[in-house]
Parts: structure tokens; sequence; C-alpha cells
């Protein structure tokens, strides 16, 4: 019973931390970087043609970083 509860828990995080902001400039969500790593990018150019983030007015100064530790993981 606690390890369903526990599960049921940690996969409200996950939802909750994929909706969040990653790319303020073209407000895209964790869960959209998370899911174009899972479909095979490598790069933070890849992550940019295929969601549009770090392509900002603020040349990826914000997210860049952000994204960067996300393709490391
Ligand atoms: S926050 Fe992503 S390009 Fe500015």
């Amino acid at each position: 019973m606690q390890d369903e509860e526990d599960e049921l828990e940690r996969r409200r995080r996950q939802v909750i931390e994929s909706y969040k902001v990653v790319c303020i400039c073209n407000k895209i969500r964790r869960g959209v970087i998370e899911k174009a790593i899972a479909n095979g990018a490598t790069t933070l150019d890849e992550i940019r043609r295929r969601t549009r983030a770090a392509t900002g007015p603020c040349g990826a100064k914000r997210c860049g970083p952000v994204i960067a530790g996300m393709l490391r993981r």
C-alpha cells in the first residue's frame, strides 16, 4: 500500500516537473525537451531544431545550461 502511494507521488512530481517552463523565451516546457531527448536528440542544436527551445532572444543564456544538464543525464 505504501509502495503504491510512493509510486503515485513520484509520478505526480514527474508530471509537475514536466510542465515547468525551461525555455522562457519560447515557453517550452521540460516535458517537450525530455521527449526530444527520448526520441534521440543528443545536442543542443538538435533540441533547437526539434523544439524551438534555445532559439529565443536571450540566445539560450537562460535555458541553454538547463538543457545541457538534461542532455548530460
Ligand atoms: S530562455 Fe530559451 S532562448 Fe531564451
